[in-house]
């Protein structure tokens, strides 16, 4: 078989290492893919969000199945697109993409179904939204674009002057383009977050093994928020008991919810979970899989990724024995200084021993056969091990041999995990 790859993260990256151990794919084209798929992909330089030029490859190079596996595309209509000349997809159509594209569709479908979520009120003009802030006047209170903001589109403002000047960058000076058009405001929830992936064809569900992610920049979760610095899982908040409440009062009504919508979800559906003192409750919608969180998730995979993508793809998730290793995995990721805000590109990278970690490439680009630095986070390292401290520690041994100029990374990564470990 032939398959398509569309995007170019680490997230990519891993999604790619874990279909090339199926034997009936021949060739793998990843548009755009990084640096670091050589080995495993035909790397093509069609851009994610160029769906006339994936079309226009897909029906040229007879390809037998697609992986959109970025956000954009996903929102754009892609699989729509693709499924309409007889490509199957793994990944949800134009309409279940809402999920993650609109604020306003996830917040109205928990709001319609019951599904547990902070309180909200929506505003598609800047005086409504300021007048509803005078009269809630509770702070911190969460401000958030609608649309698609790589990750920027979320405020936590501490006061009524913030949240002003938010609404009015988002409104008024039109920083998040047409994603600021409509904008959330939210209750401020607090307790520990859990990122849960799923499968999920329409109909079944399959929950991942849990994760958490390191959204800001610095130690300490101090700094800017990012797409993500670092990951474990499992993530030893999510307990068996809570797992089941979750199932119950937030996976299996968000898969109905999309079926009663006529949008019924196929693909990846990434639950950004918070585990307040009145139960978890949804922070965010993803329609695809978390970056980088797919990046210590699959690792801990032990049924075949591509078995499960074309049974979601053909909805019969229900006859697949999805199962999982046992262990812990840690990824950390080296960004170019600078990110999440400037950062310069082309710096040489060295990769020396690893060892036995997953690499996982992103901002990287092979200039002439030399691997240098493209993006903002550039790569990670992930470390397999029984317990969760070794992996952590695997994972740092690792990124001692990752050298580029301007390199930086957190210190910290599951160090909040291991504590929640031993309580
Ligand atoms: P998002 O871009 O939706 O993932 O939001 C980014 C981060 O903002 C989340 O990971 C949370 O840490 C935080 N956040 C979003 N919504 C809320 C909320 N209602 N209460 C507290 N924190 C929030
Ligand atoms: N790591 C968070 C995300 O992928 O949205």
């Amino acid at each position: 078989m032939t398959v398509l790859l569309i995007g170019s993260g680490g997230r990519e990256h891993a999604i790619l290492q874990a279909i090339a151990k199926n034997k009936a794919i021949t060739k793998i084209y990843a548009l755009p893919g990084n640096g670091g798929m050589a080995d495993l992909a035909v790397c093509v330089p069609i851009k994610a969000t160029d769906i006339d030029g994936i079309l226009a490859f897909a029906a040229a190079h007879a390809v037998d199945f697609a992986i959109p596996a970025a956000d954009d595309p996903l929102c754009l209509g892609v699989v729509d697109a693709l499924q309409a000349i007889g490509v199957p997809c793994f990944g949800p159509t134009k309409a279940a993409a809402q999920i993650e594209g609109s604020k306003v569709f996830a917040k109205r479908l928990m709001q319609k179904y019951n599904i547990p979520t902070a309180a909200y009120a929506a505003f598609e003009d800047f005086e409504a939204a300021r007048a509803y802030l005078r009269e809630k006047n509770t702070y911190p209170i969460v401000v958030k674009a609608d649309g698609l903001a790589l990750g920027k589109g979320v405020v936590i403002a501490q006061d009524e002057t913030e949240a002003i000047t938010t609404l009015r960058s988002m409104f008024l000076d039109g920083k998040f383009g047409a994603s600021g058009n409509r904008v959330v405001i939210e209750e401020f929830l607090t307790g520990p977050e859990v990122s849960v992936l799923s499968f999920c064809d329409g109909k079944t569900i399959v929950p991942m093994v849990s994760s958490m992610d390191h959204k800001r920049a610095r130690d300490g979760d101090t700094g800017l928020n990012t797409g993500g610095m670092g990951t474990i899982a499992p993530n030893p908040y999510y307990t068996t008991a809570i797992a089941a409440v979750c199932v119950r009062d937030i996976f299996l009504p968000t898969v109905k919810a999309m079926q009663s919508e006529g949008a019924p979800f196929k693909g990846c559906l990434y639950f950004g979970l918070m585990l307040t003192p009145n139960g978890p409750k949804v922070i965010e919608y993803n329609c695809r899989f978390g970056d980088p969180e797919t990046q210590v998730v699959l690792p801990l995979l032990e049924t075949d990724l591509f078995t499960i993508m074309r049974a979601v793809a053909e909805a019969r998730l229900d006859e697949i024995d999805v199962r999982w290793k046992q262990g812990a995995a840690c990824c950390v990721i080296a960004a170019s200084g600078g990110y999440p805000e400037r950062y310069e590109v082309g710096k040489p990278i060295t990769i020396g021993d690893t060892g036995g970690a997953l690499l996982f490439h992103a901002g990287t680009k092979l200039d002439g056969g030399a691997l240098t630095t493209s993006g903002g986070r550039v790569l990670g390292v992930t470390q397999v091990e029984s317990a969760l401290s070794d992996a952590i520690a695997g994972a740092y041994e690792a990124m001692r041999h990752v050298q580029f100029d301007g390199m930086y990374y957190r210190k910290d990564i599951g160090r909040k995990a291991l504590t929640a470990d031993e309580t």
